[in-house]
């Protein structure tokens, strides 16, 4: 397929998995609105349709609860096919729409300042009603998941990363005792082998309960929570996410100190992420101690400004190492598996965030290297969640929207390059 008729093939899955005001990340495996994956979405609609792009983000943040915390999965219509669903999470009440009860990485500010950026005069109006907003999710974050610096989660969901073994050891010192019986739903659409094992649903499931019986209170599960572990992929998207909603602040004239205090303060909490090798890398606040991994995320410093020449040097062995980089875990590591979702596959959108930050800090060959070859990537193999990172081979669910997005916005020859 030449990549016009893969645009065409991208654009149809997004229109294919839009439900009106939102869209899903794939049919059957994902059959609600998920935070991230929404923000990454209406950036590839930005491509072909800038109103359904605002559309999309406007719908999300229709979810948001009065304490600013945007949640990761908005329940607009029941749907057996996914488990946990709200009756699982029991937030009612918390937020105006049902909704779990933890957010996820706070991609959507880079992306409006994107979707702005493209046509500033048609979107001033959707930055204005959106900003408040962003700044109270924002402001969420550095209240409620900041360690001097560096954001932590307190659940595996929230991170998005579910199964990194960034969080290894926090799962392990979890004793899911009392979970309440369940039926996975997702192996039912996507092989077992490259899903989550069922020690990690366990303890999934025990969080959840764990929070809810804390009444979803932000201070209860921030001190309380046995799993706190803080994260590259969070600290840097929300220090870069801040510095676009900075910029944004200066196009509608509105004050942005208080940005600016946390754009400060969480470069200098990043450098808390780097492990004794020099690798930004999890942290287990409760152990005190970092994983010890290189993952996909360590390589996003560029995308939050941050310089390391020691993590130009490890792309280079990601380089080398895989066919189809940047793997979610080094390959060769003893956690990593080429298909096991985010113990080693490769993921388009950790690939375009790094991408980007790779072409601002100006390692211009870097960044054309990883967009071409994930370009190679998909237009052999589709648009998958993500994909074995030595074959190429795809893995997950099919026909994903931000595996899509990311071809029309980045990897397509018509994006333009970095
Ligand atoms: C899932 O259900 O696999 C999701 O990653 C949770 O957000």
């Amino acid at each position: 397929m030449n990549h016009l008729a893969l645009d065409e093939a991208a654009r149809a899955i997004l229109r294919k998995n839009d439900q009106g005001g939102y869209t899903l990340p794939t049919y059957g495996l994902y059959p609600y609105q998920w935070n991230w994956d929404s923000a990454f979405a209406a950036w590839g609609f930005a491509q072909f349709d800038i109103d359904r792009a605002w559309l999309e983000l406007t719908t999300l943040f229709s979810g948001q609860w009065p304490n600013g915390m945007l949640p990761h999965i908005l329940f607009h219509k029941p749907d057996p096919r996914y488990f946990p669903g709200q009756d699982v999470w029991d937030t009612d009440g918390k937020g105006p729409i049902a909704s779990s009860g933890i957010s996820q990485p706070p991609v959507a500010a880079t992306f409006a300042r994107m979707i702005y950026d493209k046509d500033p005069q048609e979107g001033r109006a959707h930055i204005a009603a959106l900003f408040p907003k962003l700044v109270a999710w924002h402001r969420w974050f550095m209240s409620w998941r900041n360690s001097d610096g560096m954001i932590f989660i307190t659940h595996p969901w929230e991170g998005g990363r579910d199964n990194a073994p960034d969080w290894d050891s926090a799962m392990q010192a979890i004793d899911p005792v009392g979970v309440d019986a369940y039926t996975r739903r997702d192996t039912a659409h996507v092989d077992a082998s490259m899903r989550p094992t069922k020690e990690d649903y366990d303890r999934y499931i025990w969080l959840v309960q764990r929070a809810r019986s804390l009444g979803w209170d932000d201070a209860k599960v921030a001190q309380d929570q046995p799993f706190k572990v803080a994260d590259p992929l969070m600290t840097f998207v929300l220090l870069r996410a801040n510095r676009d909603l900075a910029a944004l602040a200066d196009a509608l004239g509105e004050d942005r100190r208080e940005l600016d205090r946390w754009t400060a303060e969480l470069t200098t909490g990043a450098q808390g992420l780097r492990n004794d090798a020099g690798v930004f890398d999890g942290y287990n606040l409760n152990l005190g101690h970092h994983a010890g991994t290189v993952s996909n995320a360590s390589f996003l410093c560029w995308f939050g400004l941050v310089e390391s020449p020691k993590m130009l040097a490890e792309l280079q062995e990601a380089f080398a190492d895989s066919r189809y980089p940047v793997p979610s875990q080094k390959v060769g590591s003893g956690s990593f598996n080429a298909k096991r979702y985010w113990r080693g596959p490769t993921w388009a959108i950790v690939n375009m965030l790094i991408g980007l930050g790779l072409a601002d800090m100006g390692h211009t060959a870097e960044a054309d290297e990883l967009r071409a070859r994930t370009a190679k990537m998909m237009s052999e193999h589709g648009f998958a969640e993500y994909y074995d990172p030595l074959t190429g081979a795809p893995a997950g669910g099919a026909s994903f929207t931000w595996t899509a997005a990311v071809w029309l916005a980045w990897a397509s020859p018509s994006a333009g390059g970095v």
